[in-house]
């Protein structure tokens, strides 16, 4: 695996890459933060999947944090990654400074508004305008065909396709789905903050929005039940702090009222000096896999 230090020598080696290779299935892109888990080696699984080359970065980008957040001790694993990335098949890899990106005099930023101020957007003013302005530079800097983004994180994944549509990006953009840990809490690099009482508390992110599920499964349709079903689910323990309970469409991340065309169900909440995020998608109603038969009316249940 190659490692690129700069954005001019990883241009360079991008579009040497994409030169040398049959453009069949385009070359895949996936951005990281680093600190990998089995989550972003999914998405890097899944690029190694569909496209003919595989490209990843480690950037801990300073602007999508703000002043007093987890910046500064970030986890920073840089020796075990690579031996993550390599084994994953990846064949480049930027790993860039920030004086590099951020050279001084770089005032350029790259704000997608309304979508870029809900859910995290609203909680961490300026985040997503750093995820969007680093987002876009690594997109010109490598050249993707296709970008693989974790749905875990699925505000920022309504911001950059946005972003990718607002900009005529002709990226791809893949969601790729939530990996879990064994219990069922999302994986993240933030859970190493977590004290093993908390991490055993924050259980009940997945076990709230699994109950959502089973909710919307079974009876509920409108957006209003649930918003206010979650928040008396969350109050089961009295520690955790809700930063929001969303129920909103996945694409604008406003508000709904009814969640038969498809919905995002989104928490994020503290667990000490620790904010987890979790959410699940749901389905429209003509795509969902397994209609509940009780549901049904009378008359298709008596064929069956
Ligand atoms: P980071 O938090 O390192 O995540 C990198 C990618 O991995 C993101 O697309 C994220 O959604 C995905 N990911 C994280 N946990 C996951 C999980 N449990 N299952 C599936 N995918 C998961 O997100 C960022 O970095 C940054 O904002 C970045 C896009 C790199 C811009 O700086």
């Amino acid at each position: 695996m190659r490692i690129c230090r700069t954005s001019s020598e990883m241009q360079q080696a991008c579009r040497e890459l994409k030169k040398n290779t049959v453009p069949e299935r385009g070359l895949g892109f996936v951005p990281t933060m680093g600190a990998l888990h089995a989550g972003h080696l999914s998405l890097i699984a899944l690029a190694r999947a569909e496209c003919d080359v595989v490209v990843a970065s480690i950037f801990v980008n300073p602007r999508q944090f703000a002043a007093g957040e987890d910046f500064a001790v970030y986890p920073r694993e840089f020796e075990e990654d690579c031996r993550k990335l390599e084994s994953a098949g990846v064949e480049i890899l930027f790993a860039p400074a920030p004086d590099d990106m951020y050279p001084s005099g770089a005032t350029t930023f790259v704000e997608v508004e309304g979508i870029g101020n809900r859910l995290d957007g609203a909680s961490r003013p300026g985040h997503f305008r750093g995820v969007a302005t680093v987002v876009a530079k690594l997109f010109n800097i490598v050249g993707p065909d296709r970008a693989y983004f974790g749905q875990k994180d699925a505000a920022q994944v309504a911001v950059l396709r946005a972003m990718v549509r607002d900009l005529n990006f002709p990226v791809n953009l893949v969601a790729c789905p939530t990996v879990r840990e064994e219990d069922g809490l999302a994986m993240s690099s933030r859970n190493r903050y977590l004290s093993a009482d908390e991490r055993r508390r924050a259980l009940i992110l997945s076990r709230t929005l699994e109950a959502a599920q089973h909710l919307v499964k079974t009876e509920v349709r409108g957006a209003q039940v649930l918003r206010d079903a979650l928040p008396e689910a969350l109050a089961a323990d009295p520690l955790l702090q809700i930063d929001y309970v969303a129920v909103v469409d996945p694409g604008t991340l406003e508000p709904i009222e009814n969640i038969d065309n498809g919905a995002l169900i989104a928490i994020a909440a503290w667990f000490g000096k620790t904010r987890l995020i979790d959410n699940v998608v749901i389905e429209p109603v003509a795509q969902r896999a397994n209609p509940d038969l009780s549901q049904a009316p009378a008359r298709e249940l008596s064929h069956a």
